[in-house]
Parts: structure tokens; C-alpha cells; sequence
């Protein structure tokens, strides 16, 4: 069954009403629901989990400095709608099938309120992990516009909780982002991106176990998900109708394992004006833009002069990137389309800035401290690819422990054979370079042999990030000053499955002395 491309209306997730707003916090009560909802219009209804009962979650739109406050309720049923592999790292059997926790991306969020993985929750607050704290979470949003998103992040389930549909857009907004004029209103479209695969029945469809993993575990995790249909906001290749004018794209990649690496077949430029932690110094025109899960970017695409043109939007990213198998051109090569159908409503007096402002830089050498941390590929007790950090588990000892308002450098080192987009909660970050290293004699002698010259960052990494794509063979290295908050929380690779084996650790941030 193939479906046909292009063939519903991308839907746009609904601005969130706080349940109570005055001068001096605003509420948000948000309940995660099974529902059905129509994913491609030649397919039966599907059942979801969602943030207020629909797949993505409603936006969340916030000021800079607004002081939110969120009650994330977990309405969903008792059984899980996928296969949980109960020899995964807190997914044992005694433990409830359905358990839940939010986390903010990208917020600089008090350790309470952060969604650390075993502090979820069940339906009604009935069972709690051992790290759960409140009911009500807390942000008080002191950064700068910016896209962030929230998911799921219940230890060993993320993977299949944000599968089944628990991921939204929460956006911070300023009036330095208003005093740019960018295009906005319904010329700001948010696009979330995913791949699933369905059954005939119309349901997802999630390995259960994976062919020749030989692990005898039943159902079984697998080393990377990728699914044969591309999803933005939760419809397959969907279409949207434009005007012929410029727009602001804000894209997140919330696949579960899959890169994407989008162009547009009319051959146009996007100009990318943002990161996943606000806007560049200078907007840049690009002809592809590569997006590692959890990486967002901000866009402009200039529809002017193209009335009557259908414009494709393409992916050409691998699985298991930059390794594994090509995309399908005919399925997961494609995205969704563009048409410029619309009448103009009126002059397009929006602008793609030519300067947004200046970015701190910081320098190696402001840094108090260097950790090298490898990313290693080993073998579970059943077979099983494992990917580990620094060749520890998820239950070893805290061993990264940075002093609050201290700098560091984190160099990962990445051993194996894919690229795996590093996470950190709390902090933004920026990525300093990356160094090719002799990945044979690294191993064998733990001493990092330099093979070639410090590649400089992208041009569209050079800002502000809390997501950096640590790719093989390479030393990545990124500096993060930590603060305000002191306290536990994770880094992890946001390949889901990953995370949810063993790539994620906790870190403290320590009191100064
Ligand atoms: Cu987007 Cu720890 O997650
Ligand atoms: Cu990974």
C-alpha cells in the first residue's frame, strides 16, 4: 500500500489558551489523551497519544520572562499502545506500562521541573518514580526567542511515548524578535518532522523485535527506528498552500532515529535565520539544510514570483547517518509540497533581516575544564548493539559534576560508526570544532592521535545550540557555560532509541566552593 503524496492539508497545531493569566504567571493545565486521529486521508484512523488529546501537542507561546506554570496530566489508558522491551533500563516488568514526564527542550529549566526520567507519573499522579517532585512544573522562560519543544521522557519508554505522538512546539517570543518585521501570523508555520510506519489497519506500527537480532528478547529494542512515511505535524506528505510572499518556517526534527536533509526541487535557497537556541548574527542562504533529531532551524523560503509553481520539498539524508541506506525517492525522499496557489492578500512588507545581532563567542581558553567522552559501540549480555557514553551505563556513578557558573569544554569522541546529536539539558552551548582522530589506535591505547586539521563548525551551527551532531570518526568539541540552576539532570544522544538504552546519563551541576 503506498499512499499518494500530497494529498491533505498540512495541519498547523493550535496556540495553547492558558487556563489563567494575569500580570504576574500564566497557567497551562495540559492533558495527554488516547485519541484517533486521520493521518493521510487513505488511511483508517489511527490511534495516538497526545498533549490535550491531539498529535503534535498544541503550541505553547510564551514571552521572555513570563513565569509559566504547567500541570502536565497524564490521562492516558493502562496498556501501552506499543511493545515495551522490559529488559531495558527502567522499563522493568513490576513497573507500570504507562508512565509519564515532560520535558522542555531547550528550556533553562529548575532541576524540579526538567522532566528528569524517573521522575514520571501515572494516570492521576497514582504512581510516581522515585524522582518525581510536583505536580505543577515551573519555567520562568528568561531567554531570548527561540524554538523549543516538549516531549516525553519517561525512562525507557521515550522512544515509544513520543512514537505513540507526545511531542509539541513551545515557542519563547520578544519584542527584540518582533522589532525584525519577519514574516508572521499565517506566514510563520511551525513543521514538525517524523517518520512512521503504519499497519493496513491504520495503526503505528513499531518493531516488535527485530529480524536476526538472535537476542531471544521478546518484544525486543531495536538499535535505530525508521519508519516508510514522512510526517510534518502529524499528516503524511502533506501540502500547504501559499501565498506568493515570504514565509517563516520553523522546523523540528522530532523523528525518533532519522537525519533529514531537506531541498527544495525548485532549486530555491532557504535562508536560515536561526538555531535550536535562537537567532544567528546574519541570516545565511543554504540549498540544503541538515536536521539531527531534536535539531530545530529557523527559515525563511521566498515564495515571490513563483504564483502558479508546486515546490517540493526533498530528503536525502541516509538512515543511520551518514552510513546506512539511501532514502526512498519515492517515499522517504519526499516531504511534503509547496503550492502557490494563494492570492496575495496584501504587500509583503516582511524582510529577511541583514543583521539580527551580535553573538557572545566564547573561547577555549575561558573554559575551567576539558572532560573527553567517548561515544562507543559495544554488545549487550544478549547480542544486542549498545551505544554508551564514556563507556559507562545509565545506573553507573555521576561522574560529570561541572561547578554552576563554571565553563567547560566537552570533547566527544565518537568511536562508532554514527553520527549521534548530543544532548544537554539545562545549558545552551557552542560547538568549538571537530577534529578527525585515528579511531583504531584510540582504542587501543585511550590516547587521541589527530589524523587532521580542526574542522570549523558549520555555518548554520555557528550560534547558539543544545543539540550538536557528533559525527564518526570525529572529536566534537563544544563549550557550555553551566547556570543558573545547580542540580541533577541528563545528557544523552537524542536518537531515541538510543537514549533509552544506555546513551543517556545524569550530571550534577555542584554549588561553587
Ligand atoms: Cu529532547 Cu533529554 O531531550
Ligand atoms: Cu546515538
Amino acid at each position: 500500500m503506498k499512499l499518494t503524496e500530497f494529498k491533505d492539508p498540512l495541519p498547523i497545531p493550535p496556540v495553547l489558551k492558558p487556563r489563567w493569566k494575569s500580570g504576574e504567571y500564566t497557567y497551562y493545565e495540559i492533558t495527554m489523551k488516547e485519541t484517533q486521529q486521520l493521518l493521510h486521508s487513505e488511511l483508517p484512523k489511527t490511534t495516538i497519544w497526545g498533549y490535550e488529546g491531539i498529535y503534535p501537542g498544541p503550541t505553547i507561546e510564551v514571552e521572555t520572562g513570563e513565569r509559566v506554570y504547567v500541570k502536565w496530566k497524564n490521562e492516558l489508558p493502562e496498556r501501552h499502545l506499543l511493545p515495551i522491551d522490559h529488559t531495558v533500563h527502567g522499563a522493568e516488568k513490576e513497573k507500570p506500562a504507562v508512565r509519564t514526564v515532560v520535558h522542555l527542550h531547550g528550556g533553562r529549566t529548575e532541576p524540579n521541573s526538567d522532566g528528569y526520567p524517573d521522575a514520571w507519573f501515572t494516570k492521576g499522579f497514582i504512581v510516581k518514580g522515585p524522582f518525581f517532585q510536583k505536580e505543577i512544573y515551573h519555567y520562568i522562560n528568561q531567554q531570548s526567542a527561540r524554538t523549543l519543544w516538549y516531549h516525553d521522557h519517561a525512562i525507557g519508554l521515550t522512544r515509544l511515548n513520543i512514537y505513540a505522538g507526545l511531542a509539541g512546539f513551545y515557542f519563547i517570543r520578544n519584542s527584540h524578535e518582533r522589532s525584525f518585521n519577519l514574516p508572521s501570523g499565517p506566514f510563520e508555520v511551525p513543521l514538525l518532522l517524523q517518520d512512521r510506519s503504519f499497519h493496513v489497519d491504520g495503526s503505528l506500527s513499531y518493531p516488535e523485535q527485530p529480524e536476526n537480532n538472535g537476542s531471544g528478547i521478546y518484544p525486543s529494542i531495536i538499535a535505530s527506528f525508521f519508519g516508510n512515511t514522512i510526517l510534518v505535524n502529524g499528516k503524511v506528505w502533506p501540502f500547504l498552500e501559499v501565498e506568493p510572499r515570504k514565509y517563516r518556517f520553523r522546523l523540528l526534527n522530532a523523528a525518533n532515529a532519522r537525519f533529514f536533509r531537506l531541498t527544495l526541487d525548485s532549486g530555491q535557497l532557504f535562508y536560515q535565520i536561526g538555531t535550536d537556541s535562537g537567532f544567528l548574527e546574519r541570516p545565511i542562504g543554504v540549498g540544503s539544510l541538515l536536521l539531527a533529531p531534536a535539531e530545530r532551524l529557523d527559515v525563511i523560503i521566498n515564495f515571490s514570483n513563483m504564483e502558479g509553481k508546486s515546490i517540493v520539498v526533498k530528503n536525502d539524508a541516509p538512515t543511520h547517518f551518514p552510513n546506512g541506506d539511501p532514502v526512498d525517492p519515492k517515499t522517504t525522499g519526499i516531504v511534503m509540497e509547496f503550492r502557490v496557489s494563494q492570492p496575495l492578500s496584501g504587500i509583503d512588507t516582511s524582510v529577511i533581516p541583514a543583521y539580527m545581532g551580535p553573538i557572545k563567542w566564547l573561547h577555549a581558553n575561558t573554559a575551567q575544564r576539558q572532560r573527553f567522552l567517548e561515544l562507543s559501540e559495544e554488545k549487550d549480555q544478549f547480542g544486542r548493539s549498545l551505544f554508551l557514553l564514556d563507556k559507562k551505563t545509565w545506573d553507573d556513578p555521576i561522574t560529570e559534576n561541572p561547578l554552576a557558573h563554571s565553563t567547560e569544554i566537552w570533547s566527544f569522541i565518537n568511536t562508532n560508526e554514527d553520527d549521534h546529536p548530543i544532548h544537554v539539558h539545562l545549558v545552551q552551548f557552542q560547538i568549538l570544532e571537530r577534529r578527525a582522530f585515528n579511531v583504531e589506535y584510540y582504542k587501543k591505547t585511550k590516547h587521541i592521535k589527530y589524523t587532521g586539521a580542526p574542522i570549523q563548525p558549520d555555518f548554520s551551527e555557528r550560534g547558539w545550540k543544545d543539540t550538536v551532531r557528533c559525527p564518526p570518526g570525529l572529536v566534537t568539541s563544544i563549550i557550555i557555560p553551566f547556570f543558573p540552576y545547580t542540580g541533577q539532570y541528563v545528557w544523552h544522544c537524542h536518537m531515541l532509541e538510543h537514549e533509552d538504552y544506555e546513551m543517556m546519563r545524569p550530571y550534577r551541576v555542584l554549588p561553587p566552593p
